[in-house]
């Protein structure tokens, strides 16, 4: 008898966990929406649970820096792999009365870097150490960053934005299926770099799984008392330094108490009716991205039509010269005197494009950097585009730069930092993980910040607000940018078939259009191969969230499919 009770008992349990499998199999989780218009206010950013932060903070009588600020600090705690406090990014802003300014949060170099350190005793890059462990994080600059802004534009009190991300790490949420696999792919790597429990560590995730961060809330919490200094001083600056000395890294609480964001002006431009507006160096986004659209101009990219072998070769062309500029020119404005009114010159560009051909492409060896006099003069980044009720945009691009950056949780302090040093050319011509080469404009040099590809960008339309996007995808940012732009305003699609549409990639070095799956019809392929193009196909090229204004003035919010994740939603 007791046998048969303890295996009826057993079969109970059973179908009882079976039940709430299926269930759990059955309901999302979450409930996200990729493309919705609203009235006046709209929130997209890569988590459900990042939106609903930043959409109570607009309800709640903040702005559109106050709900970027609260995005930013919960995204650390439920996007863990990009979100960050450990990292950095860039500000766009454009408020309701026209006025702009961008914000660089970027990382800096510690004091202790050198242009080599990342070479063996021939001078051969060591394979990894820009990219895995401690010696990869750069100084990070998000805190200081959202502090800055908050300064600047915020209305509501810091400590009501940050408190929602406080409760998040505390109490835990439930993680998507998305993140599960993420962070099942990266176990091994935290084994590595990490010798103290943490909570990522865990043999299997799955979706629903809850995460508790506590020692993130603490940390929150110091920087919710003490105001920046909460992170750049005190307990978390000695966790950190703590974390460096036990793992060979070299951030020092001097590089932490030394960090500040620094306001830039913002680069602008007129495209036809349009005027783009974008982050200036230390990204190379806004200067590509504007020399991109200045070289289009002259050409009928609307009459040749959505990926005719025409436009698709003009595209890639444009998108090669600029690309070649990016690895000479460009790098940290405060250390290298980046030219960018040359490189933005119509002559200059007009001059770039006059070896185009129509009929074949011109290879890379063919195209170099411009020449001026002018002195010499597997990642994860995320990106948040936020209209609020009164108009004012704010489109913000953050990253660890590798999903959970250099994968180093600082003990004690709860986050991953990042492994931006990575975006510095570690030597001349050697390419980084994302293919992308640079030259002594991008040398590593203490206190120095490193190139960066994140775009956030806002565009007007005959002077009133048109479009908040940006998106993640390491060097394919600015291309990606450039054509969710490009189908909208030359090839007439609303804003969820320009962002779902498919794209392509090319970045001069290496020589080769870079294709999502499926992108390109055989047809299409053989003319551009016949013009002397080649392609590498990859599974998806950028995850863009953006936001456009109607025509009757209602928001098109739209997140991307590329991440099932991307929530944009409105009032
Ligand atoms: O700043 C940059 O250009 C890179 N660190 C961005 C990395 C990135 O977008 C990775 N995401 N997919």
């Amino acid at each position: 008898m007791p046998k048969i009770n303890s295996a009826v008992i057993f079969l109970f349990f059973f179908i009882v966990i079976l039940f709430y499998d299926c269930r759990r199999a059955q309901e999302p989780l979450y409930n996200v929406t990729q493309s919705v218009v609203a009235d006046s206010a709209m929130v997209v950013s890569p988590h459900p649970l990042s939106t609903e932060v930043g959409l109570g903070i607009l309800r709640q009588g903040g702005n559109a820096v106050d709900a970027t600020i609260a995005l930013q600090f919960a995204m650390a705690v439920v996007y863990p792999r990009a979100g960050n406090i450990g990292g950095g990014g860039f500000m766009v802003l454009r408020n309701q009365d026209g006025s702009l300014a961008s914000l660089d949060y970027r990382e800096k170099a510690p004091a202790l870097a050198n242009r080599d350190m990342y070479l063996d005793s021939l001078g051969k890059p060591i394979d990894g150490l820009s990219t895995q462990g401690h010696l990869a994080a750069g100084v990070p600059g998000t805190v200081a960053g959202m502090f800055a802004a908050h300064e600047k534009y915020g209305r509501l009190p810091m400590a009501q934005l940050i408190e929602p991300a406080i409760q998040l790490a505390r109490e835990g949420f439930r993680i998507t299926q998305e993140e599960a696999d993420r962070l099942n792919r990266f176990q091994e790597a935290f084994q590595q770099y990490n010798e103290a429990p943490n909570p990522f560590l865990k043999n299997n995730w799955r979706e629903g799984d809850l995460l508790v961060q506590d020692l993130l809330a603490q940390t929150l919490e110091r920087i919710k008392a003490q105001g920046a200094a909460g992170f750049y001083t005190g307990r978390t600056a000695e966790l950190i330094e703590a974390e460096m000395e036990s793992g060979g890294g070299i951030i020092s609480q001097t590089d932490l108490q030394n960090y500040q964001a620094s306001w830039r002006e913002p680069l602008t431009d007129a495209y036809k009716e349009y005027r783009i507006i974008s982050m200036p160096p230390t990204s190379s986004g806004g200067v590509a991205l504007l020399q991109m659209l200045e070289m289009l101009e002259a050409y009928p990219l609307s009459e040749y039509g959505f990926h005719s072998a025409s436009s698709v070769h003009l595209i890639t062309e444009v998108e090669r010269r600029a690309y070649a500029d990016r690895a000479e020119h460009m790098g940290d404005m405060d250390f290298y005197p980046v030219p960018i009114d040359s490189l933005l010159s119509s002559n200059y560009l007009a001059m770039r494009m006059a070896d185009f051909n129509a009929d074949s492409a011109t290879t890379s060896e063919h195209i170099l950097a411009g020449n001026f006099s002018v002195g010499l003069e597997s990642f994860e980044t995320t990106h948040t585009s936020v209209v609020d009720e009164e108009g004012n945009a704010v489109a913000v691009t953050t990253t660890l730069n590798s999903n959970y950056g250099c994968k180093v949780w600082v003990d004690g302090a709860g986050f991953f930092l990042n492994n931006e040093m990575d975006d510095f050319s570690v030597k001349p011509g050697v390419p980084n993980q994302f293919g992308l080469i640079g030259a002594e404009a991008n040398a590593i040099a203490p206190n120095k910040r490193m190139l960066s590809s994140m775009t956030p960008t806002i565009i007007e339309k005959e002077g009133e607000l048109f479009m908040v996007l940006g998106t993640p995808g390491g060097s394919t940012i600015i291309t990606s940018v450039l054509q969710v732009f490009l189908n909208v305003a030359e090839y007439g699609m609303d804003l969820e078939q320009a962002v779902q549409a498919k794209r392509f990639h090319h970045q001069w070095l290496p020589d080769i259009i870079m294709v999502e799956k499926g992108g390109f019809s055989s047809a299409l392929m053989d003319s551009l191969q016949v013009m002397g193009h080649s392609f590498r196909e990859v599974d998806y090229i950028a995850k863009v969230k953006a936001i456009q204004v109607l025509e009757d003035g209602t928001l098109h919010g739209v997140g991307d499919p590329r991440n099932l994740d991307d929530d944009a939603k409105g009032y």
